[in-house]
């Protein structure tokens, strides 16, 4: 599991540790600073897929600022814009899996590949160059990885059939676009935790378990999920209810946007083995209030079940239903982390609400979800 994470000269902040725990909510303003957290995990996760934190050969060590799942853009956009010319250049530290690993990165205006200073140059590194990352912390570069970000991809008729993505590698996709394959050819895989299953599904496996937990967001729901025979692509359909008054099969362009847009999440979250890490951007997108509160719920079942979940939310029904967790005592209050962003001048500051084992928060700053008081305030004036 990642314990911390510090970011040096990184986007937003000047300097920034933050504490990880099995389930750990990033929330705050538009603009303070969360999305910047996940990429930074995904930057060294691309970095190392991408054969640069630890090149074979001559090819020097680097971050790689675009790719699959983050596109930074150049040095200049990544490194923080009132940095300390005296500190080092940018740097990201994890705490976990039992060590301690830092990369730092050589400032360059243009450049969209970072070289890091190997150890003892420009500042203690101990990225453990020599080792291979995957030993060094599982969790971060190991199987099981997802980042679903906030753009997934729309409802479609048909969907990229991708062996190498889904087979070789268990990847959703960053916009969830692998999702329907990843169901198709995984749909009798059985879910390993035990909280994430739903007892009555029928059948147990993901395909089962992934349309029970749809029917609790929307009750009836029937997912299918099949090739489209010599090409390469797949399709979804939906069906409703079951039996004689079953419905017929609708394609998920005529059928609610929220539900294939909430899919991946809830795919990553049943398909989660102990030590996986996801990262997921406002998983609460187009989902109905309720729903909001039951995706806090799969994900802390996923927390419980092992799994490591970083969600950045708007959601106060997320956070109230993490919080319904830890009172109810699915999921242990130490096991959870709030972190509340929010800009100060050119940088971005953290504020730590903690969820007690009762479930109430340590306290409420300005502006972490208090829209509904400030509003019937002034109904009630
Ligand atoms: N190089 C940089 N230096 C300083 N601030 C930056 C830099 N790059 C981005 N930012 C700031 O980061 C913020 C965007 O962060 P982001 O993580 O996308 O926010 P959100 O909380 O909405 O997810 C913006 O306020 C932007 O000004
Ligand atoms: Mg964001």
């Amino acid at each position: 599991m990642l314990e911390s994470l510090t970011l040096t000269n990184f986007k937003a902040f000047a300097h920034q540790e933050l504490r990880l725990a099995p389930f750990t909510l990033l929330t705050g303003l538009n603009s303070s600073g969360k999305s910047s957290v996940l990429q930074s995990l995904a930057l060294l996760r691309q970095s190392y897929e991408s054969g640069d934190l630890a090149p074979v050969g001559s090819r020097e060590p680097g971050l790689l600022l675009n790719d699959e799942l983050v596109q930074l853009g150049t040095g200049r956009d990544v490194r923080h814009e009132s940095y300390d010319e005296a500190g080092p250049h940018i740097a990201l530290a994890v705490r976990g899996d039992g060590v301690k690993a830092q990369w730092t990165a050589r400032y360059e205006q243009e450049a969209d590949h970072l070289k890091l200073f190997q150890n003892g140059k420009g500042g203690e590194n101990r990225s453990g160059l020599s080792r291979d990352p995957i030993a060094l912390l599982p969790t971060l570069f190991g199987p099981g990885f997802q980042y679903l970000k906030a753009d997934r991809v729309s409802p479609q008729v048909s969907y990229p059939r991708s062996h190498h993505a889904v087979t070789t590698r268990g990847f959703l996709g960053a916009h969830g676009e692998h999702t329907v394959n990843y169901l198709r050819i995984n749909q009798d895989e059985p879910v390993v935790g035990k909280r994430l299953r739903i007892s009555d599904a029928h059948p147990v496996g993901l395909l089962g378990q992934t349309q029970a937990w749809m029917q609790k967001l929307c009750p009836g729901v029937n997912l299918k999920a099949e090739d489209i025979a010599d090409t390469d692509t797949v399709r979804l359909s939906y069906s409703f209810g079951s039996g004689a008054l079953g419905s017929n099969s609708y394609r998920p362009t005529n059928v609610g946007f929220g539900l294939t847009y909430v899919l991946p999440i809830v795919v990553a979250c049943l398909s989660a083995r102990p030590g996986t890490l996801i990262l997921l951007e406002n998983p609460e997108a187009h989902l109905h209030p309720q729903g909001q509160t039951w995706m806090a719920y799969l994900a802390s079942a996923a927390a419980a079940s092992g799994a490591q979940i970083i969600m950045e939310t708007h959601s106060d029904h997320v956070l109230n239903g993490l919080r319904l967790r830890v009172k109810q005592g699915t999921l242990h209050s130490d096991d959870t982390a709030v972190h509340y962003f929010r800009r100060k001048e050119l940088t971005s500051e953290v504020v730590n609400p903690v969820i007690g084992p009762d479930g109430r928060l340590s306290e409420w700053p300005e502006g972490f979800f208090d829209e509904w008081e400030n509003s019937l305030d002034q109904l009630l004036d």
